[in-house]
């Protein structure tokens, strides 16, 4: 038999379930459906299990959209302190680690207690795990009716939350880019973000043995109006670079492009070392390693064909400037990226032109709305994603 309900939010991740809690609480009749076996899985795993819920300093400047205007609204509706506010009426301890991030001090089970407690105040029911094997505007078009592995539902608006493509060993789909097609939506096309960055196997292997070793780096990538730049942490790894500042640069960097390194942004290489030919006793290995630690510095110079043992003193300027330049400005060709199994988010998705800003639903589709991740709408690394999930379930919830 079939059910009725005034709100489907298919997607019971951070997006779905704030806006499921919201609406229900605003006295709609809510149904929440999620195909996995285990509530928001995505939560539980993020901020490396202590969840990154938010950026104190978000703002419409840390996401990426083909259509930058469009998150201000909901963001500006539904800021990071209103979030704040509720994790603090749960209790839940947390603190601020780097740059505005705020973590739970404990598990980010809590996040998802609470937005689970959320929901059961707004009476939401639950279909979980349930398959959702169609989504049609109902005959009579009154509303949609949802073919599910658990029967009809009949709702009379749809709630598209089923987020983005990465890491589908947890249940990731193309769920909301199926159903923005199938309504004529048009889609941006997704990629993966935040993503580990790899390089030719056999341009890499002198850095192999670097895999492991972290420092603070400038990172940056594009030209002029398009250049996009972070001091963040890096990371060598077996097959490329990762650490937050590739996941940064890795969601403005397209395929093609350079990358460029700064890996001692206090320091410029070239001209300490020209000016300090006659001071300096020490040979190159042991004066950088000064800066940088030591491994890195023996593989940086084999790499770039520089003897560790050379006296500065007896070097061309000319030659130190090349190293400078290594040093302080290396140029990258990235091969490719980790791909959805490894990436944080999915930049792209739903065209956030054929969406309204104010409410999340489709301008030609009335009772049809798409919100988190499944929108063209990508934060940096630090909290910043879930402030849009936050956002923009709360923007839809109260306009259901
Ligand atoms: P989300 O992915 O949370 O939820 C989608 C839901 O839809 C899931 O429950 C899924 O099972 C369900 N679903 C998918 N397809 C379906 C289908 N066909 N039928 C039914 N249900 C379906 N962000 C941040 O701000 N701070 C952080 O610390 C982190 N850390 C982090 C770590 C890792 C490892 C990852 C992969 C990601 C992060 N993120 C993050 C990003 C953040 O997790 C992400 O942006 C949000 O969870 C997006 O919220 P949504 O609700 O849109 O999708």
């Amino acid at each position: 038999m079939s059910k009725k309900f005034d709100v489907a939010v298919i997607g019971a991740g951070a997006a779905g379930m704030m806006c499921a809690s919201v609406a229900g609480q605003r006295g709609k009749s809510v149904v929440l459906i999620d195909h996995a076996g285990k509530l928001a899985e995505k939560i539980r795993i993020s901020g490396g299990g202590r969840c990154n819920f938010t950026n104190l300093h978000a703002g419409p400047n840390n996401f990426l959209s083909d259509n930058p205007h469009f998150c201000k609204s909901a963001l500006s509706r539904y800021t990071p302190q209103d979030f704040l506010s509720l994790v603090k009426r749960y209790k839940i301890a947390f603190h601020e680690k780097h740059k505005g991030q705020l973590f739970c001090d404990n598990s980010a089970e809590e996040i998802i207690n609470m937005l689970k407690a959320e929901c059961e105040a707004g009476k939401v029911a639950w279909r979980m795990p349930c398959k959702v094997e169609d989504v049609q505007r109902a005959a009579d078009g009154e509303g949609f009716v949802i073919s599910t592995g658990d029967g009809e539902i009949h709702a009379g608006s749809v709630v598209i939350a089923t987020g983005g493509l990465s890491i589908p060993k947890i249940g990731a789909t193309d769920f909301s880019y199926r159903i923005a097609k199938q309504f004529d939506l048009k889609l941006i096309e997704p990629r993966p973000a935040l993503v580990p960055l790899t390089f030719d196997a056999a341009a890499w292997e002198p850095f192999v043995p670097l895999s492991g070793i972290s420092l603070e780096v400038d990172i940056e990538t594009g030209e002029k109006k398009n250049k996009a730049q972070f001091r963040e942490d890096l990371l060598f790894t077996h097959r490329g670079l990762s650490g937050p500042a590739v996941l940064q640069i890795s969601s403005f960097w397209q395929p093609g492009q350079a990358i460029r390194v700064n890996l001692l942004p206090e320091i410029d290489v070239a001209q300490e070392l020209i000016e300090g030919k006659s001071t300096i006793k020490k040979n190159l290995s042991n004066h950088l390693s000064q800066h940088l630690p030591a491994r890195l510095v023996d593989g940086l110079l084999q790499a770039n064909g520089f003897a560790p043992d050379a006296r500065v003193a007896d070097m061309q300027d000319k030659r130190l400037r090349q190293l400078g330049e290594n040093l302080n400005r290396w140029v990258l060709v990235p091969n490719g990226s980790e791909g959805y199994r490894k990436a944080e988010v999915t930049r792209g998705g739903v065209d956030t032109r054929a969406l309204s800003q104010q409410t999340m639903m489709a301008n030609s589709v009335p009772g049809l709305y798409f919100i988190g991740e499944a929108v063209d709408v990508t934060g940096w690394l630090g909290g910043f994603n879930f402030q849009w999930a936050w956002a923009s379930g709360m923007a839809a919830g109260q306009a259901l």
